[in-house]
């Protein structure tokens, strides 16, 4: 049995960002949830952790958000860091100043930079140009800190990954490509089930079958949503329109209305399954309220698990490697 607790790594971390999770080995995952542990444990004990004494984040958000925003300013905070909040309503990006100067400006000012914005490549150009670690807060293609809090929420209630079925039901969008790179990398079976058109896209589907050859699981990608259900021990969903897609959402509700999560489709799941979602939901669109509100789901432990994962991300990126000891 996995034990995330007592986790020892033979090697030190040496990523330097956290742009997509691709790039990143199994062994450098499992460091980033054994800190959340240990940092979750230290909050509840209120035991001081500073471990970003003195450093700062800039916080740049092109979209709106709730959870992001205020676990990553909680999360600094609590490191004894600071958080700058930067919408793009208030900086230069938005009259035209190039990512790569906002990358170089920033670098002599923050430690680190979170961003959430529409393109993948802006949040590579940050990294590409600036000379702090740049971690993405959510982009059209990747929702990477997401994930890694849904992945210490999926180990805290079933207490390992291999021999789980994860089915993700709904839009091939930047939480199910984000979930497809993870459970290949950490040997999850994952079933995803899309309407016709809405799949994820080929070049993700095809990483993931590439890491699930190495770490020995499966990745389905169907528009068959009783097969990726069936005998499932996380069933998981998304909204049908993501932020950007706003002036689709008419076209969609009409696409994804058979693949509602609701109380038919999780009795196929295991008696013990878990419900998750990213967050925010539209209740009686992609899920009933009687699933996202019932006993199997556990959204908010996802929602609190951003604060922990993300802290082990910040110390592990802008910290200093030797500092820390908890
Ligand atoms: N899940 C998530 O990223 O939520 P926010 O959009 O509120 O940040
Ligand atoms: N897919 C959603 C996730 C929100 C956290 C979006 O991009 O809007």
């Amino acid at each position: 049995m996995l034990n995330l607790y007592e986790y020892q790594s033979k090697k030190s971390f040496s990523q330097k960002h956290l742009l997509t999770l691709q790039d990143y080995d199994i062994d450098e995952i499992y460091q980033i949830l054994s800190l959340a542990l240990r940092l979750k444990e230290k909050q509840k004990e209120h035991i001081p952790h500073r471990l970003l004494e003195g450093k700062t984040l800039a916080m740049i958000f092109t979209k709106s958000s709730t959870r992001t925003r205020v676990s990553f300013e909680v999360g600094i905070h609590q490191l004894g860091g600071h958080g700058l909040f930067l919408s793009d309503r208030d900086i230069q990006l938005k009259r035209g100043e190039t990512i790569a100067d906002t990358a170089k400006v920033l670098s002599r000012y923050v430690d680190g930079i979170m961003i959430r914005t529409f393109a993948q490549k802006d949040v590579e150009d940050l990294a590409k140009y600036g000379t702090i670690p740049i971690i993405n807060g959510l982009t059209d293609t990747y929702h990477p800190c997401q994930i890694l809090a849904d992945l210490l929420t999926i180990y805290e209630h079933k207490g390992d990954f291999s021999k789980l079925k994860l089915a993700f039901i709904g839009d091939g969008n930047n939480v199910a490509h984000s979930l497809l790179i993870a459970s290949s990398k950490i040997g999850m079976d994952i079933s995803i089930a899309c309407p016709k058109g809405y799949e994820p896209s080929k070049s993700i589907i095809d990483m993931a079958i590439k890491n699930a050859h190495e770490s020995g699981c499966k990745v389905e990608v169907r528009n068959d949503i009783e097969k990726a259900a069936a005998n499932a021990d996380i069933i998981y969903t998304d909204v049908w329109a993501s932020m950007g897609q706003e002036n689709e959402t008419k076209e969609r509700l009409e696409a994804f209305s058979a693949y509602q999560i609701n109380d038919c489709l999780t009795h196929l799941a295991k008696e013990d399954y878990i419900f998750m979602h990213c967050l925010p939901a539209h209740r009686g669109e992609e899920v009933t309220k009687s699933v996202i509100d019932g006993i199997h789901s556990v959204i908010f432990d996802q929602s609190e698990n951003r604060l922990h994962t993300q802290k082990a991300v910040m110390t592990l990126l802008m910290g200093n490697n030797s500092l820390i000891v908890l």
